[in-house]
């Protein structure tokens, strides 16, 4: 079955505990959490110590933790100590003889691993790495903010992804920006496991009618 992700970009400091516990009330699998250094992309979004609070209020949450920022390596261990479940790192902002060294620390401080790829960037540059990670995350938007509208070359991308589960059936493809009911089952037609959504679901009065759109 289909996991949903909400990301609670954008919800108040003050709300996120409330919303956070609704959304897992109305079946959210994971917390989609965007990290955004102003430097990877030009916003800025929450720091670790927003997720540690987080965390110590919803021990049971599963927290999926999208890092759009550049220093990964000098970052990481931040948000496996304020208690991250998955960290996706994008594939972008590390230099490719650091790519391994990383999944195998973000493993052995016992966390799962994503890799993230842009809208530009080919799904045979991550091909290599498909056996040593968890999950593979393709944005369907630019990264750095909600509400952008679905780019359809998406899809072609998860396709040539979940073709490669060959090289590895435990992989998850996640998919983020821009889903809606009509968006996630395309992606989900293509292959993907994972929807990220965030106006879809937020923007909405019930949380459950939206999550239960896109299952
Ligand atoms: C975009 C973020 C997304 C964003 C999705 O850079 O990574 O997680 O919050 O928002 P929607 O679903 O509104 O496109
Ligand atoms: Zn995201």
């Amino acid at each position: 079955m289909t996991k949903i992700a909400p990301s609670i970009l954008g919800v108040k400091d003050e709300d996120l505990v409330s919303t956070c516990t609704s959304l897992l009330n109305s079946g959210a699998d994971y917390i989609h959490f965007d990290v955004m250094d102003g430097f990877f992309v030009s916003n800025r979004s929450f720091s670790y110590s927003v997720l540690e609070k987080l965390k110590k209020a919803l021990p049971r949450a599963f927290f999926d933790v999208h890092l759009m920022i550049i220093n990964v390596e000098q970052q990481v261990d931040k948000f496996i100590d304020a208690g991250a479940d998955l960290i996706t790192f994008h594939y972008e902002a590390v230099k490719k003889e650091n790519v391994i060294p990383l999944i195998n620390h973000i493993h052995q401080r016992g966390c799962k691993v994503g890799i993230s790829i842009k809208p530009d960037t080919s799904f045979t540059e991550i091909k290599a790495y498909i056996p040593y990670i968890d999950l593979v995350l393709v944005m369907s938007v630019e990264p750095g903010k909600g509400g952008q509208s679905f780019m359809m070359s998406a899809l072609e991308k998860i396709e040539n992804i979940f073709a490669l589960k060959i090289l590895n059936p435990y992989l998850l493809i996640e998919v983020d920006g821009g889903i809606n009911a009509l968006t996630g089952q395309l992606c989900v037609s293509k292959g993907a496991d994972v929807l990220v959504a965030g106006s879809y679901i937020l923007k909405s009065d019930s949380y459950k009618e939206r999550i239960d759109s896109l299952k």
